[in-house]
């Protein structure tokens, strides 16, 4: 939306890298059954700047699990209001920690 736009008219890099930590959360919530917190974002490429308007999606891979966290891939496909093809805009790996009630890492749950 345009409340999430930069002066160039392109969304925020802040925003997105928000929706993919939620996205890759959910994938990791999943695989931990228990509450997760992100520890570190290893790396992140803007590809192609989002418009607004795009509708964005993020798919969420599971690269590496350790005992206590799980680095997790996120890319970020974008489709224009003109064009039905998606295109890839964003690609980032985020590790997140599986906590117990006390906010404390405990072993991830196979
Ligand atoms: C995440 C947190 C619970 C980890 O606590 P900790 O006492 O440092 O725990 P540990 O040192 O035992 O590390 C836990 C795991 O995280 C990994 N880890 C720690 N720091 C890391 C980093 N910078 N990058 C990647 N992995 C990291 C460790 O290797 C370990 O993995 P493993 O158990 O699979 O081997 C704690 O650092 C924390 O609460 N951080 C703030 C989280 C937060 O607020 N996130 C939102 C950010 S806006």
């Amino acid at each position: 939306m345009p409340a999430d736009a930069n002066a160039n008219g392109d969304i925020f890099g802040g925003w997105i890298v928000s929706q993919m930590d939620l996205g890759g959360a959910v994938l990791a919530r999943g695989i931990a059954h228990s509450r997760v917190t992100t520890v570190a974002i290893d790396s992140m490429s803007f590809i192609s700047p989002v418009n607004v308007g795009d509708i964005v999606t993020c798919y969420a891979r599971l690269l590496h699990i350790g005992n206590t966290s799980m680095k997790i891939d996120v890319e970020v496909w974008a489709q224009r209001w003109s064009d039905a093809a998606q295109l890839r805009v964003t690609e980032g790996k985020i590790t997140y920690v599986a906590i117990d009630s006390a906010g404390k890492p405990h072993p991830v749950r196979r």
